[in-house]
């Protein structure tokens, strides 16, 4: 492994193991199907990707990919700060004991209560998404904290740079997202012209953009060339408005290997390249003392996490074997949603058997979208193996539909050093 690759981690040991500890007592203990998540390559993953940051930049975790409890409190003490989209994700991140002034709140449907709430705060920033919110911010800005943050989204065109087609931020919804450059520059004038920015005892500073628009980035200089591409735009920003920027959010889109032919993002490249775009920054305007911030998800909280389900019922059809699981999109909607598989395999009792066939894993909803991977070479599952989704820390049980037919609702486990830290106990659908 190089100096700077992402960290492998125990997501599963010798097939047996999750996490350092026996995926049936786990099971037992808390039901299944049953999601893990491993804080320790949280850790991993944190330490990994800030090795990889130049010194002006900053990690501020996405809490939507995954807003479980512990993982966030756990994110907090590393001293990470928080991305958040909704009232809900600040009531998250308070409670987990996050500083406010690590969070910025971004997202194109924020009412005026959040708003008011949000300003009232004292978060790092408050992301402007459209003029609409803007005026209303401009509105709160006799109530808003002393010199609250303001960035500004840039909309992106296309489906951004090496895009996943990822329903969160692509699709035919992408135009809900951020400002035209009209719009941009119109923002400026209209918090001048209230006297919202620009002098010792304005309400609002501007801080700066924000611009994603690109989920799931296995390659590096792509990201490294979305900052690149930010930064050129906020130089011309900040000339043609005479600003110093305090802040550039590249967003998040860091990506994950999610089959066993993908690559790993290259840290070291990661590294080098943004090493070498930021160290033009110390002299061009306005980005001389800019903070760069990334808004990851995916990446510190993806191969964190799995989904264990136990195998109901098996079949044959059509040379392969059908696995019925109790687990299924209806917490890992994910596969259905995007049209990938995540990778699979028999833990606990029942691993280590040679692969002999294809299966296709399946959940127990009824509807046929309810799959999780098909035509996987494995051992043919038997009635009462356990299964491990590997790869489901982030976009999982957050992203899914957890009421639909009425299951229970399944208990969410942290694990720090193999041991069972935190647990948010299995619920029944409705209560
Ligand atoms: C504004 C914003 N920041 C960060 C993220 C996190 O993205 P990822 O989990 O792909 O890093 C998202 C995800 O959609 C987002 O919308």
């Amino acid at each position: 492994m190089s100096e700077g690759a992402a960290p492998e981690h125990p997501r599963i040991e010798a097939g047996a193991r999750i996490a350092g500890m026996d995926p049936e007592e786990l099971v037992r203990a808390h039901g299944s199907p049953l999601f893990v998540y491993d804080l320790d390559v949280v850790t991993a993953r944190v330490s990994a990707l800030r090795a990889a940051l130049p010194e002006r930049a900053e990690l501020a975790f996405a809490v939507k990919s995954n807003p479980n409890p512990a993982l966030l409190a756990h994110l907090a003490g590393l001293g990470v700060g928080a991305d958040i989209a909704s009232g809900g994700e600040l009531d998250a991140v308070t409670r987990a004991g996050f500083d406010l002034r690590s969070v910025v709140f971004t997202g194109p449907g924020k009412t005026d209560a959040e708003l008011a709430r949000a300003a009232r705060s004292g978060l790092r920033a408050i992301t402007v998404e459209s003029l609409e919110e803007l005026d209303v911010l401009i509105e709160l800005a006799p109530v808003a904290a002393p010199r609250q943050g303001i960035l500004l989204r840039l909309a992106i065109e296309g489906a951004g740079i090496g895009a996943e087609a990822h329903p969160i931020i692509g699709g035919p919804g992408a135009g809900k997202f951020g400002l035209v450059p009209d719009e941009v520059d119109a923002a400026v004038d209209r918090l001048l012209l209230a006297g919202a920015i620009g002098g010792p005892g304005s309400p609002y500073e501007l801080l700066g953009l924000h611009a994603f628009g690109a989920s799931n980035v296995l390659d590096a200089t792509r990201i490294v060339e979305n900052v690149r591409s930010l930064a050129a735009r906020a130089e011309a920003f900040a000339t043609r408005h005479g600003l110093h920027l305090r802040t550039v959010d590249a967003g998040g889109g860091l990506g994950i290997p999610y089959a066993d032919d993908e690559a790993p993002l290259d840290l070291d490249l990661l590294r080098d390249g943004l090493a070498r775009e930021t160290a033009t920054w110390a002299d061009r305007t306005g980005l001389s003392e800019t903070r760069l911030l990334f808004e990851p998800g995916r990446f510190l909280a993806g191969p964190a996490g799995a989904y264990l389900m136990r195998v109901v019922r098996t079949k044959e059809r059509s040379g392969r074997t059908i696995a019925v699981t109790d687990g299924g999109i209806h917490h890992l909607l994910r596969p259905a949603l995007i049209g990938r598989a995540q990778r699979t395999l028999i833990v606990g009792a029942g691993a280590g058997r040679p692969a002999d066939g294809v299966t296709d894993i399946v959940g127990p909803l009824c509807t046929g979208l309810d799959v999780l991977a098909t035509e996987v070479p494995m051992p043919a599952p038997r009635t009462g193996d356990l299964l491990a989704v590997v790869d489901a820390g982030a976009y999982g049980f957050t992203e899914s539909m957890p009421l639909f037919l009425s299951h229970p609702i399944p208990a969410e486990v942290a694990v720090r050093g193999g041991r069972v830290v935190a647990a948010r106990p299995r619920v029944a659908p409705r209560s």
